[in-house]
């Protein structure tokens, strides 16, 4: 676990720094009780629900992949900000820069920031979940709040209208994932929080934060596959850690 030396030291090189840059993952919003993907009780571990981000599943069983979004976008609708997002969007206000590259395809990060003031720009590298776009002409409904498990067809083109999120077998939205690896490039602290940092090419973000020489800080309870690239590792959950970082700001 974390000790004060650590938070206090991290605390320290942060203030040093002027532009920051935030890659978030699922173990961010966690605490809100949004699950994560992986580990024990990761999503994935339904081995079905873990075919259900893939493109391919959606256009073969288009029935059982939009009902699991649509139960997912309701269960977001209901969850709110926690003590880790609301801890992120105050520190934001402390620096010159501050650039969010979240995986999440949740609102609890625009959420906090609202509430809490939060500078700078929240880009969604794999899209959003309340987002509603159809797969096969790109066109967005004038209302996006559709339930999905019913199926609904484009009113341009009678395609299949799904949650604008981003499945394995596709690009990432290009503005959002080249701003962010703008941002990396030239930030002096990175800050990655609760992810696994497997999914690539999200992952690169703060590889090249931490190639251009960026101070690296993790926050997760587990080792990731980014853990080796930081340099503080802050072993705790989100939720703890980033006010205790924060006070200490
Ligand atoms: P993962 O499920 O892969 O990883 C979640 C991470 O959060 C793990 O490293 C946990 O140790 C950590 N964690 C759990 N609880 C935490 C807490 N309270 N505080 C801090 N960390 C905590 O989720 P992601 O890394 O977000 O992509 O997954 C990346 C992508 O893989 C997702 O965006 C999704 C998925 O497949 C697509 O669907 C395209």
């Amino acid at each position: 676990m974390v000790s004060d030396t650590q938070i206090a030291r991290t605390a320290r090189r942060l203030q040093s720094a002027e532009s920051v840059v935030l890659f978030a993952g699922s173990g961010l919003s966690a605490e809100s009780g949004v699950p994560t993907f992986r580990g024990e009780d990761g999503l994935y571990s339904d081995e079905k629900v873990a075919t259900y981000t893939r493109v391919r599943t959606l256009t073969k069983q288009p029935g059982e992949v939009l009902t699991w979004y649509q139960k997912r976008r309701d269960m977001v609708r209901e969850v709110s900000p926690n003590e880790g997002h609301r801890a992120l969007a105050r520190m934001s206000r402390q620096f010159e820069a501050f650039d969010v590259a979240t995986q999440n395809v949740d609102n609890l990060l625009e959420r906090a920031w609202s509430r809490e003031n939060g500078r700078g720009v929240i880009r969604h590298l794999h899209g959003e979940i309340t987002d509603t776009v159809c797969h096969d002409c790109g066109s967005r409904p004038d209302n996006p709040d559709i339930d999905l498990s019913e199926l609904p067809k484009c009113g341009d083109c009678g395609g299949l209208l799904r949650p604008g999120v981003v499945l394995f077998g596709e690009p990432l939205p290009t503005e959002a994932f080249e701003s962010s690896r703008d941002a990396a490039a030239r930030a002096e602290a990175c800050l990655v929080v609760g992810t696994s940092g497997l999914v690539y090419p999200a992952a690169r973000i703060p590889e090249v934060a931490a190639r251009r020489g960026a101070f690296v800080v993790e926050v997760n309870p587990n080792v990731s596959g980014l853990s080796d690239r930081c340099d503080e590792c802050l072993r705790g959950e989100a939720g703890d850690i980033l006010p205790a970082l924060e006070e200490q700001l």
